[in-house]
């Protein structure tokens, strides 16, 4: 059998007339920390959510573990241990820690038929976990939106790990964080992946994506411009295959030119 966990072969999407992706062949190792990088528009979205069981790929196969799997819904692709943290996370900004924790896979007690929600088992869980990542929840039934951006992403990765996701998809898990508080969350995926998760992580930012990647997928226009291991690419051949990074290169050469005029 291959060593890759999931392999996506020739996956084509249209949205009508619009051609979200076309002939995108990507393949993810467990253990491993791929990243899908692309401008926006590129597919990155899409060609995730073919694998987290919201879109159906009009073209095209997706394997994992061995098996071609079709999905009905997510909730078929979480079944399988394939979880997606979406940027807006879908935790519930008003409800407790451990609420958005456990989200109707809460612990219960009691005898059948009368079982009620074990708050005290529940909060331990959500505790013990979050401290675990380095998070001090001192009260869980405090609301989630009191906590950092930072503090949102660990949750919602913790959370998959803990319901046993095999394969973690993250879209753009840090676009809205600080430095700080970016390096807290890559940190956590780093550590994810050395646990034996695969991890696809979409992410507009290079600096962010090279430090924790193991290999690295472009997307342009709905087209992949190659999967390539950490060891074959340079940082600065990622950025420029983005579209995007030859107009950095560009502004860079026009502000050296502005500053070398003002120095004169
Ligand atoms: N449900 C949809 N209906 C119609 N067109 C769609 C739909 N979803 C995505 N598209 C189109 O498919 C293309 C790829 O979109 P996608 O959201 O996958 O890009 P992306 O790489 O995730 O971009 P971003 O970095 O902005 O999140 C875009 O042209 C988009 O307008
Ligand atoms: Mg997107």
């Amino acid at each position: 059998m291959s060593d890759y966990l999931v392999q996506f072969n020739n996956i084509s999407k249209f949205f009508g007339k619009v051609i979200a992706l076309k002939n995108v062949t990507m393949k993810l190792r467990k253990g491993e920390i791929m990243c899908l990088l692309g401008d926006n528009g590129a597919g990155k979205s899409t060609l995730i959510k073919t694998l987290a069981g919201v879109h159906k790929p009009d073209e095209g196969e997706i394997i994992v573990d061995g098996q071609k799997i079709t999905f009905d819904s997510p909730k078929d692709a979480l079944d399988i241990g394939i979880a997606t943290v979406y940027q807006d996370l879908a935790l519930v900004s008003l409800m407790s820690v451990t609420r958005n924790f456990f989200m109707g896979r809460e612990p219960m007690k009691g005898p059948p038929f009368f079982k009620t929600f074990d708050i005290e088992k529940a909060n331990k869980i959500a505790a013990e976990r979050m401290g675990q990542i380095g998070i001090d929840v001192r009260d869980p039934s405090q609301a989630v939106g009191t906590m950092s951006g930072g503090e949102r992403q660990c949750l919602a990765i913790s959370r998959a790990i803990y319901f046993g996701a095999k394969v973690l998809i993250l879209d753009e898990p840090t676009s809205a964080l600080g430095v700080h508080q970016a390096s807290v969350v890559l940190k956590y995926i780093v550590k994810a992946a050395s646990q034996g998760l695969a991890v696809i992580l979409i992410t507009h930012n290079v600096h962010h994506a090279y430090p924790v990647g193991n290999s690295f997928t472009v997307l342009n226009r709905g087209k992949s411009l190659g999967t390539y291991e950490k060891k074959d690419i340079s940082r600065e051949k990622l950025l420029s295959m983005m579209a995007g990074g030859e107009e950095l290169d560009k502004l860079e050469v026009e502000l050296k030119e502005m500053n070398r005029l003002s120095a004169q």
